[in-house]
């Protein structure tokens, strides 16, 4: 399977996220403007991919003879939630005295590491949620998409059930559609048919419900911001399933590479929280109808059954 995000020819080439699952088509951004737009509209998402795309932008201006500085401040300043997107910029712009091809050999070297972390990170994940969880085969539940999708290639949560689902071990996986830009319906599903997992969409609401019947064996998601205290910033309803969980004494496990730990921060409350567009949720609302659309919260460490990074169990 080919990289969600990866360097070509003087482009950037993206999966266009907006397409699937109807249409598998790659966009080229030749021009840090149109890598920026993409960052906006949701055509590469997901936090290691933002990291990936910060910094291939940085080697993109560079590439191109631009300002760099300036856009580097463009790109990192894209989406405010996911720490990576800064962190990939910064990393290219370090390299960017020694020359445009050092700033495109740093971009790419990130890229590696994403992948190889990404699946580190969850093989830890699978082997703490085999000691969590004693029923077999599993029923696993995740939100939002943090998949290959979401990441250069591997994925954080899904990785998880790459791991497990390669032993044999899943029974099935309740995805959350994710309202309102439906990551869960449209992305995850997806990804998890090409992979043969067997897999239900629910609607968000659902997730409580299908704890209290017994339905889900552990929760799995991604990160967008890890505090230095261990409060997970991820996609808007994690919070809430989290404290689901907890009534419901299921296990709670966010899976994420290095590169999404902010150390700077003390706890997730100096966590911005992306707002996103009211036409978003104005569908089906009466005509001037006022809305509230965070695409994040904020989930307190104390709810959280482990945060798992390439090196194993986050100690805050
Ligand atoms: O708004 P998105 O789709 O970029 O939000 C993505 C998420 O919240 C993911 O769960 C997170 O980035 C982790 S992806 C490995």
């Amino acid at each position: 399977m080919r990289r969600t995000i990866d360097w070509a020819d003087g482009a950037v080439v993206i999966i266009d996220q907006t397409a699937l699952p109807g249409e598998y088509r790659l966009l080229e951004l030749r021009t840090v403007g149109e890598l920026v737009d993409a960052v906006k509209r949701l055509a590469v998402r997901g936090a290691p991919a933002l990291g990936a795309a910060g910094a291939l932008g940085v080697a993109l201006s560079a590439h191109l003879n631009g300002d760099v500085p300036k856009d580097a401040e463009l790109l990192a300043h894209a989406r405010p939630t996911a720490v990576n997107l800064a962190w990939g910029v910064e990393r290219a712009l370090g390299k960017l005295g020694q020359g445009k091809d050092a700033v495109l050999a740093e971009a790419l070297a990130l890229l590696d590491e994403d992948e190889q972390l990404n699946e580190t990170a969850s093989k830890h994940a699978a082997e703490i949620v085999l000691a969590e969880c004693p029923r077999r085969p599993l029923n696993l539940l995740t939100h939002c998409n943090a998949g290959r999708l979401a990441t250069v290639g591997w994925g954080s949560a899904l990785g998880v059930v790459w791991h497990l689902h390669e032993r044999g071990l899943v029974e099935e996986v309740l995805v959350d559609e994710t309202r309102p830009l439906l990551q869960g319906a449209r992305l995850t599903a997806w990804e998890l048919a090409q992979a043969n997992v067997p897999y239900r969409v629910q609607p968000d609401s659902a997730a409580a419900a299908a704890m209290a019947r017994g339905m889900v064996d552990c929760v799995l998601v991604g990160a967008d911001r890890i505090a230095a205290n261990g409060d997970v910033a991820n996609k808007i309803g994690t919070y809430g399933l989290a404290i689901a969980a907890r009534h419901h004494r299921v296990p709670f496990i966010v899976v994420a590479p290095s590169s999404t730990v902010d150390g700077k921060l003390a706890d997730g409350s100096g966590i911005t929280i992306e707002e996103r567009d009211a036409a978003e949720l104005t569908e089906h609302t009466p005509e001037g109808a006022q809305v509230f659309n965070p695409a994040f919260d904020v989930t307190p460490f104390d709810l959280i059954t482990a945060v798992v990074t390439e090196h194993g169990r986050f100690e805050p």
